[in-house]
């Protein structure tokens, strides 16, 4: 069996060099004798790597000086709650924009502990763009200003980030990080979990400005706590070791290729690609408006589900996998992430001509 192209929201499709790599370094990583998941945290060996890990991304993501890295676990998900219990610390009050299913458990998180403000949403037509912005709207006094840059599920993002003024910006970017540059300057947290473009399930990456961290509420447990990681470099707990090797993979290979920016060129490719044949299709059709389609996720359907579901399965059978729609939206969602080459969006485009000549 050989590989298929993986179009799985996460976890997703890892590049094939990376898994090569850790599968030639699994049983013994360099002369240590022993595989990195048996190492020690706190030996000198897992050190450098973990160091080499930070450094690496400091570089590719270009994190400045008074940011610090965490390596956490709990998932994008335990980010809904530690960020409202670390920085609800002023107001108790924070604005949000309401983007699809990964803001709704934000604001659910978030209302345990303040009042949440819903500056927009585009709940109105299913998620499908995002919405325009009333500055009027804007609480001065929020301790924060949430977004979700991209909508893994309805397949948005967004082009331009809300200008906040002091309130911190706070960015799920489970979805789109490393996906292309980003200034950090304007955020004050942004956090991710790994198993998009980062690597492995496990892992959780937050970002923060260093004047964030130290003002918890009381009622904050020691491991929701940002200082306890930043205090501890990220080693108060034991951390998900084996997911920062398969990232530092990672960020190696990024930086290889030439980094963010080399990276976007290549994802507007793919993307373009994909959104240009839906455009120009009889059949299928994207569900996002234009100006906010992802790079990452592309939602398409057919209108049919039979139709849907029959696409589904004969895409699989000619290797092209995990290409069902999330329930909200239906239909078929291609997951493109850094991982997918450029001849995986190729071949669906092909098979997604067949069908369509089949089909109609
Ligand atoms: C944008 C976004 N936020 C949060 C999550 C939840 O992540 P986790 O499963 O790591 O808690 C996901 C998962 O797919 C996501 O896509």
């Amino acid at each position: 069996m050989s590989r298929v192209y993986n179009f799985s929201a996460g976890p997703a499709a890892l590049p094939e060099e990376v898994l090569k790599k850790a599968a030639e370094e699994l049983p013994e990583y360099r002369d240590t004798g022993m595989s990195v998941m048996e190492m020690s945290h706190r030996s000198a060996e897992f050190i450098e790597i973990f160091n080499e890990t930070e450094s690496l991304l400091r570089e590719i993501m270009n994190i400045p000086e008074n940011y610090k890295v965490l390596f956490l676990q709990g998932g994008a998900s335990s980010q809904f709650a530690m960020v409202p219990m670390n920085l609800f610390n002023k107001s108790k009050k924070c604005d949000l924009i309401h983007t699809g299913n990964w803001t709704k458990k934000a604001i659910s998180e978030a209302k345990r502990y303040g009042r949440v403000n819903i500056v927009a949403s585009s709940e109105d037509r299913n998620f499908s763009y995002i919405p325009e912005l009333d500055k009027s709207k804007f609480d001065s006094e929020a301790d924060y200003f949430y977004i979700c840059t991209n909508n893994t599920i309805y397949g948005t993002r967004y082009r331009e980030l809300p200008h906040t003024g002091d309130v911190p910006l706070v960015a799920d970017m489970s979805s789109n990080i490393l996906s292309e540059p980003v200034d950090l300057n304007r955020f004050g947290i942004i956090f991710a979990g790994a198993q998009k473009n980062i690597g492995p399930a496990g892992l959780t990456i937050v970002i923060i400005r260093d004047d964030l961290i130290g003002n918890a509420m009381d009622i904050t447990p020691t491991m929701f706590n940002y200082k306890t990681h930043a205090d501890n470099n990220s080693m108060f707990n034991t951390p998900p070791t084996y997911c920062i090797y398969i990232a530092k993979l990672v960020f190696e290979m990024i930086k290889k290729k030439g980094g963010l920016a080399e990276i976007e060129k290549i994802n507007s490719y793919k993307a373009e690609l994909l959104y240009d044949h839906l455009d120009n299709s009889k059949m299928f059709k994207s569900t996002v408006e234009k100006k906010y389609r992802s790079l990452m996720n592309i939602p398409f359907i057919t209108g049919s589900d039979e139709l849907d579901a029959k696409f589904i399965k004969e895409a699989a059978q000619e290797g092209l996998v995990t290409l069902k729609g999330h329930r909200s939206v239906g239909g078929m969602r291609a997951s493109i992430y850094n991982a997918m080459p450029v001849e995986g969006v190729q071949k669906l485009i092909e098979f997604m001509k067949t069908f369509e000549k089949e089909n109609s």
